[in-house]
């Protein structure tokens, strides 16, 4: 699905006055059709760009782990939506060497996390086009509004690279918003003896004069926060399992003993969820587990979630479940965030659920007993109110309680009904809440209006469902 929030055509109704105002703060806007700075997202406004679409990322990646120095090219296959005089990237920290747009040289500048391309001759609608830029320098993380450290991240042997929400432009130059996905090559070169591990399969692993170029190739359309590079001393394990999924496990050593045994159980989560969901959406699976003590999160990166260590097992089923959900369905915008980590933590529910633990109507019971004024009541699960709030506990937990209540108004069977056909309709595209409301009402016969308004969209404790 190509860009389903366009941001409204202002300017031609904007005032001539108004208009020569936002010309002097921007000059750029003077310049007639372009792209814009961002997709419209109003918790990460600068987050992608307007007027184009990205097919094709091919990135060419050199890392020195000793001097935290990375060398970059990427080559963009792209479309304009609109026509274009000049375009954005997003691209954070680096120093921009060259950019080429169909293979002539192209006039580019520097505004902040905008890497603004002015091609030679404009690109007309609906023209593919081609933009290669190198770059080089010690990325930078990004501090997200919630604190956070987002990006490429360099821990003691290499670096953890996780992009959500902004980080991916900390590596290479993105159109940085889920709404656009892509599929990626990956040449990643490392010092031999490091492991340069991204998403996808594994195509070849070459090593020369001591360094050692690792090919990795993600088809099925990927958003760009969900892209990986991590580099590190790990052990590697490979294995198909009998669906033919190819499994690509790295592990840091000093993690691997208390990886082992949850690692082991990846087939049977996969199955397990598969069976609640339906097919898997990838062909290449796997885990990451390095040692990143400053990161503090696990991040479920396409095909192969990354973790900061060694996860439990209902992480693993958490950033396994997001394949379905997030991954594969994606966000058109932050604030539908509930929808990638409220499923993802239910999927947590049922495991514990159909594995020996407690109901999920005991881990509801037990969230709900909490006080009004506790922070799980802070704000509705579908309204986070910025993008510092998108990772809190309204988005896991009561976003997970938003579908128990779903489930117990329409009955398990609908309710997995719901869950498996959302999967499918929308693998490999994009999903909203109101398409989920939509869909869910839909599927169960049901009115549930009432049930998302009060715990989706509606300020406070809601009522014992
Ligand atoms: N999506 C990740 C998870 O729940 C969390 C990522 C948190 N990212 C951040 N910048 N705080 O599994
Ligand atoms: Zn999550």
């Amino acid at each position: 699905m190509t860009h389903p929030r366009r941001r409204p055509v202002l300017l031609a109704a904007v005032p001539v006055a108004v208009a020569a105002l936002l010309a002097a703060a921007d000059p750029a806007l003077a310049a007639g059709p372009t792209g814009t700075r961002g997709v419209g997202d109003p918790y990460f406004p600068l987050a992608g760009n307007g007027g184009y679409h990205v097919g094709h990322y091919d990135l060419t990646l050199r890392y020195d782990p000793a001097r935290k120095h990375l060398d970059g090219k990427a080559v963009l296959t792209a479309r304009a939506t609109r026509r274009l005089t000049r375009f954005d990237l997003d691209l954070h920290g680096l120093k921009v060497t060259g950019v080429t747009v169909d293979h002539a040289k192209a006039a580019f500048r520097r505004d902040g996390q905008e890497l603004v391309v002015t091609p030679r001759h404009a690109l007309r609608k609906g023209r593919a086009f081609r933009v290669a830029v190198t770059y080089a320098g010690t990325p930078q993380p990004v501090t997200d509004p919630d604190g956070s450290l987002d990006g490429w991240i360099p821990t003691d042997d290499g670096a953890f690279v996780a992009g959500e929400p902004q980080g991916a432009m900390t590596w290479f130059p993105a159109n940085n918003h889920p709404t656009d996905k892509s599929s990626y090559d990956f040449t990643l070169t490392v010092p031999e003896g490091r492991t340069a591990v991204a998403n996808g399969v594994l195509l070849s692993r070459r090593t020369a004069h001591g360094k050692t170029t690792f090919r990795w190739r993600q088809t099925e359309p990927m958003a760009a926060y969900l892209a990986t590079a991590t580099v590190g001393k790990f052990r590697v394990e490979q294995y198909t399992t009998r669906t033919g999924v190819k499994v690509y496990n790295a592990v840091d050593p000093r993690e691997a003993t208390a990886a082992a045994p949850v690692l082991k159980k990846l087939p049977s989560v996969l199955d397990w969820e598969s069976g609640l969901f339906g097919r898997y959406p990838f062909r290449a699976a796997g885990a990451i587990v390095d040692r990143a003590p400053q990161v503090g999160y696990a991040l479920e990166t396409q095909t192969r979630p990354v973790y900061d260590s060694a996860p439990d097992l209902s992480t693993l089923v958490h950033e396994t479940a997001h394949q379905w959900f997030g991954d594969s369905v994606s966000l058109t915008t932050w604030k539908d965030i509930w929808l990638n980590e409220g499923f993802a933590s239910y999927a947590e529910w049922l495991y514990a659920e159909q594995h020996g633990g407690k109901t999920a109507q005991q881990t509801f019971d037990a969230l709900y007993a909490r006080p009004a004024a506790d922070g799980l009541w802070a704000f509705p699960a579908g309204n986070p109110g910025s993008g510092a709030n998108i990772f809190d506990t309204p988005v896991y937990a009561r976003g997970a309680m938003t579908l128990h209540a779903l489930r117990t108004a329409v009955g398990d069977r609908a309710f997995l009904r719901i869950l498996r056909a959302w999967a499918d309709a929308h693998r490999d595209g994009h999903g909203t809440t109101a398409q989920f409301e939509h869909f869910a009402e839909r599927l169960s016969g049901k009115d549930l209006d009432g049930l998302f308004r009060t715990w989706l969209h509606t300020a406070g404790k809601p009522d014992r469902p």
